[in-house]
């Protein structure tokens, strides 16, 4: 177990800035998802961390040593960290026992305690009695198990993944999420997990940091992200929020009044948050509801409506911004239909922070 500090790490190709002066700190035995768009930076962070590339500027420390810095790198092999890739890149012609025991035999370690520790590491992976097989003679889910032995037999402090469900299909990946989640609750190492699915970052991360164009938008717990995005890209790309423009007139103590379409809307908002002419705000389809067009509503226009078992996901938009969908979800029984002209109640939604200049 180790903490890991990334602080101000940039990386060019060329021109391009793959990593734009990020800097984030994950606690000792910590969880956190790397998420992203691709291209984000994700990969590129990881082969910094597990020291496969060395970056132009910043510094990364595993625990309280600096293994990368403008002046000094520690090869990967001396980093005390496992990894793990999407693909498993298991040898075909050893055993299951051999894979994991492999890096143990070459750093010389004796027969006796090489076997107790691959068998240690196959057991808390539940593959204890498939040791003697060999790779082909496993499912997915299971090579990526025998991945995630080979990782941990040498006792990492740190363990990186890059997408090692993206393999996977839809079941797999959903009792491969259990596992790794009951690994990490029963070893408490650090987990560096990156990841393109939001779904899985949500489930798996004590804190995520999201990514985009080689920066950090954001890092925080996953009810923080989707109930406080930091940035009109974090709230679009968590949960698809709906962005919307507002002026913020009266703000208190995390809670404000925002005008939006016309109509006054009580909203959550940061501590601090200033009067805004200009603000944008993050709703949420949860917190829109179809109503009789009417005072205090706004008059809006159903675009579509798509049956989705129980409800019906309904498309519309304001008549003052044509070019912009919401989405509601509407009840079985109280149907409506393209074209009907209706009014929509906003219940509640989210002040971005840093969007738009803040007026007196
Ligand atoms: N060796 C390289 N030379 C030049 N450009 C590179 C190199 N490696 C990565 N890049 C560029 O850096 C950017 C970030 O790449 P990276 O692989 O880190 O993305 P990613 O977030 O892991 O994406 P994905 O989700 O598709 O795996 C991309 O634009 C990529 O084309
Ligand atoms: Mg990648």
């Amino acid at each position: 177990m180790a903490r890991l500090t990334i602080d101000r790490l940039t990386k060019r190709f060329g021109d391009y800035k793959a990593l734009d002066a990020v800097s984030l700190d994950v606690r000792d035995g910590e969880f956190i998802a790397i998420l992203g768009p691709s291209g984000c930076g994700k990969t590129t962070l990881l082969r910094l961390v597990a020291g496969f590339d060395r970056a132009e500027e910043g510094t990364i420390a595993i625990g309280d040593r600096v293994v990368s810095s403008p002046e000094a790198h520690t090869p990967p092999e001396d980093r005390r960290i496992g990894i793990v890739f999407q693909s498993y890149a298991l040898w075909p012609h050893m055993s299951v026992a051999e894979n994991v025991g492999y890096s143990l035999r070459v750093a010389g370690v004796a027969a006796p305690e090489r076997e107790r520790r691959v068998r240690e590491a196959l057991e808390l992976v539940g593959l204890a009695s498939f040791a003697e097989r060999r790779p082909a003679m496993l499912s997915g889910g299971q090579r990526q198990r025998v991945a995630l032995a080979r990782c941990l037999v040498a006792s990492p402090s740190l363990v990186l993944l890059d997408e090692p469900l993206a393999n996977l299909d839809v079941h797999l990946r959903a009792s491969m999420e259990d596992e790794f989640h009951d690994f990490h609750a029963r070893t408490g190492t650090t987990m560096f997990y990156i990841t393109h699915d939001q779904a899985e970052a949500m489930a798996l991360a004590d804190r995520i940091a999201v990514m985009d164009r080689g920066q950090l938008m954001q890092l925080a717990t996953p009810s923080e992200l989707y109930r406080e995005p930091a940035n009109e890209m974090v709230a679009g790309f968590i949960g698809n929020g709906l962005i919307v423009p507002g002026e913020v007139r009266d703000a208190n103590a995390g809670r404000a009044m925002a005008r939006v379409f016309g109509v006054d809307v009580p909203v959550r908002c940061r501590p601090d948050q200033k009067l805004a002419a200009a603000a944008k705000l993050c709703l949420r389809s949860r917190d829109l509801v179809l109503a009789p067009p009417g005072p205090g509503t706004i008059p809006c226009r159903v675009r579509r409506s798509v049956y989705q078992g129980g409800y019906s996901r309904v498309e519309i938009a304001p008549e003052a911004m044509p070019d912009l969908t919401l989405e509601v979800h509407q009840p079985e029984g109280d149907p409506v239909n393209s074209g009907d002209a209706v009014g929509v109640r906003i219940a509640g939604g989210w002040v971005i922070p840093d969007a738009g200049p803040a007026a007196a």
